[in-house]
């Protein structure tokens, strides 16, 4: 727990009866920090005190009698306000800092617990879909927020890598795709096999029928329809991977949905057991109409499964592998039903984990510029989004700093860290515009703005060319920009644990705007490099802590932060 709320607490637990706890919970911090930095509402005291809870704050703000760490004690409204000592303050925030460097954030509130995310999971022999980036860079921010946190995270792409449309392009390829050599195949020849399946098929009825067969054997384990498939699918993983190594995401596992054909069978077991089936229209469901939703269907009247029996199965498979205390699934909201389906089936099953399932939902992202526009059948290229991101910094780094040395590293740090920030730093459950002029404005709040607030940091440090000490005069951060920022700084921890809680990476973007506004508000103000050495190493430390921060915020998003640009 923070070091000034626990001195809080141990003010307020002698003039209330209130727990450690319940005091903690009810502890704000004041929007404007002018009004305190932290402040108690004494709402809740009023039906013990029998009064109203401003003359409750007023009395218990003159009972209280402010003792270091803690400054001043101010009744405001209904609010007892609390300002802290400065000098403590930035003490306890600068040192922690310097002490934990690429470190601070870190915590061990995870420790011998297991985190699974489930994300990105594209359909193989079809492109990466927007919401597949989506969920990747969410995902990925989520992983090491957990990671973060001292949890052992699994990142599993759940490739979907079965199903009916299988045989679909089975029966395509055999039709009027095999006359190519299969190691030319790209993922476009797979997704234009489709294409042409469907236009058949409207014509000819009979080619779903064959389709239904073929993936039918495929279930049974035919081999020349497993070779298909597995030609397939390693032509989409590799154009897969190209994209992900461009991300810099990494996973854990790539277990597609096939992966678990094998334990579908026992998995349908346990639910007849249960009691749980029911066969409707040739069909065989579990009926959720109890819980108001449509029924979750295990198996086609043809006997192959489906993608819910898929996931449940895995999701008892990874229960005994990983022994997770939480499963995130990161994916788009138009997927909800099926999730509340599944995590139903799960509890119906008597898993308690169930309740630890999580479905981590998103929007859509929507693209301003016309070239990009995902108009009917035309999708997004995602490696053509980010090429271009690339090579639109690239263009503006040779207006702005010709000279700069390694120039190619740097664009792509930027324009690729450019996208991810566009794309976490909206609340996720919202859609996202993407508009270029804003996502790469160097002034606006995006990531090249943050990477560059770092990049200039680390110049100021360079110039200063000594190492950086914390042995300074603290008293010497006093002034109102220097201390906002460090209790800012101070923030980042407590930052971290809400972003997990929420499984929301938004809140890390805002915060490092925030932090990026206040350092700008200080070097305004403030001289760092002047003549005046002790100012100067005082100056030089907060500099130093807030590079770092942003350095470990922007790592949690999986964006590089190159030192200069
Ligand atoms: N492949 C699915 C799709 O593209 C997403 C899979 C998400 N993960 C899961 N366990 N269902 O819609």
């Amino acid at each position: 727990m923070d070091y000034f709320i626990k001195n809080i607490i141990s003010l307020l637990r002698e003039k209330t009866s209130l727990q450690e706890n319940e005091i903690e919970k009810l502890i704000e911090i004041p929007p404007d920090p002018k009004m305190g930095d932290y402040a108690f509402p004494c709402y809740s005291l009023s039906k013990t005190f029998k009064k109203s809870p401003n003359i409750i704050a007023t009395e218990l703000s003159n009972t209280l009698h402010a003792i270091r760490p803690i400054a001043e004690i101010k009744a405001i409204g209904p609010y007892v306000n609390f300002f802290v000592d400065r000098v403590t303050l930035s003490e306890i925030t600068l040192k922690t800092i310097s002490e934990e460097r690429d470190g601070y954030g870190t915590k061990t509130a995870g420790k011998d617990k297991t985190v699974v995310v489930d994300f990105s999971s594209p359909n193989i022999a079809k492109h990466l879909a927007v919401h597949h980036l989506r969920s990747a860079l969410i995902g990925n921010a989520i992983y090491h927020i957990y990671k973060t946190l001292g949890y052992k995270c699994v990142g599993v792409n759940h490739l979907g890598d079965w199903g009916t449309q299988f045989g679909q392009l089975i029966v395509a390829y055999k039709k009027w795709g095999s006359e190519n050599a299969h190691h030319t195949y790209t993922v476009t020849d797979l997704n234009n096999l489709y294409v042409r399946f469907h236009q058949e098929a409207e014509k000819n009825p009979g080619l779903e029928d064959e389709a239904r067969e073929w993936f039918r054997k495929l279930e049974a384990g035919d081999t020349e329809a497993k070779e298909l498939w597995q030609h397939f699918k390693d032509t989409s993983l590799k154009e897969f991977q190209k994209i992900y190594d461009m991300l810099g995401i990494h996973f854990d596992a790539f277990i597609g949905e096939s992966f678990y054909n094998a334990m579908v069978e026992d998995t349908v077991a346990r639910i007849k057991e249960k009691g749980l089936t029911k066969i409707s229209e040739q069909a065989l469901i579990v009926d959720l109409e109890p819980y108001n939703m449509p029924p979750c269907l295990l198996r086609k009247k043809d006997d192959t499964t489906l993608y819910a029996t898929r996931d449940i199965a895995a999701a008892e498979y990874r229960k005994k592998t990983y022994d997770f205390e939480k499963m995130i699934y990161v994916v788009g909201s138009e997927q909800k039903l099926h999730f509340n389906q599944f995590f139903k089936v799960l509890e119906l099953m008597g898993y308690d984990w169930a309740s630890r399932c999580v479905h981590v939902d998103f929007g859509l992202m929507k693209f301003k510029d016309g070239k990009m526009s995902t108009r009917k059948g035309k999708v997004v290229l995602l490696e053509d989004l980010l090429i271009e991101s690339v090579e639109r910094i690239r263009k503006i780094i040779e207006e702005k700093n010709p000279s700069l040395e390694n120039k190619e590293a740097v664009a792509r740090d930027v324009g690729i860290g450019a996208v991810i920030f566009a794309d976490l730093c909206t609340k996720r459950s919202k859609d996202v515009v993407f508009d270029w002029d804003e996502v790469l404005n160097f002034e606006g709040e995006t990531g090249p703005y943050v990477q560059y607030t770092h990049a200039r940091l680390c110049s100021i440090l360079r110039k200063y060319g000594r190492p950086v000490m914390a042995d300074i005069k603290f008293e010497l951060l006093k002034e109102d920009e220097s201390f906002i920022l460090i209790k800012n700084l101070g923030q980042f921890p407590s930052v971290i644990l809400k972003a997990a809680e929420f499984y929301e990476p938004s809140l890390i973007c805002n915060y490092l705007i925030d932090v990026c506004g206040n350092l700008n508000r200080f070097y305004n103000a403030h001289r760092v490099l002047s003549d005046d050495k002790e100012i100067t190493k005082a100056r030089v430390l907060l500099v130093d802590a807030t590079r770092q921060v942003i350095k470990n915020g922007l790592h949690i998003l999986g964006i590089h932060t190159p030192e200069q640009m």
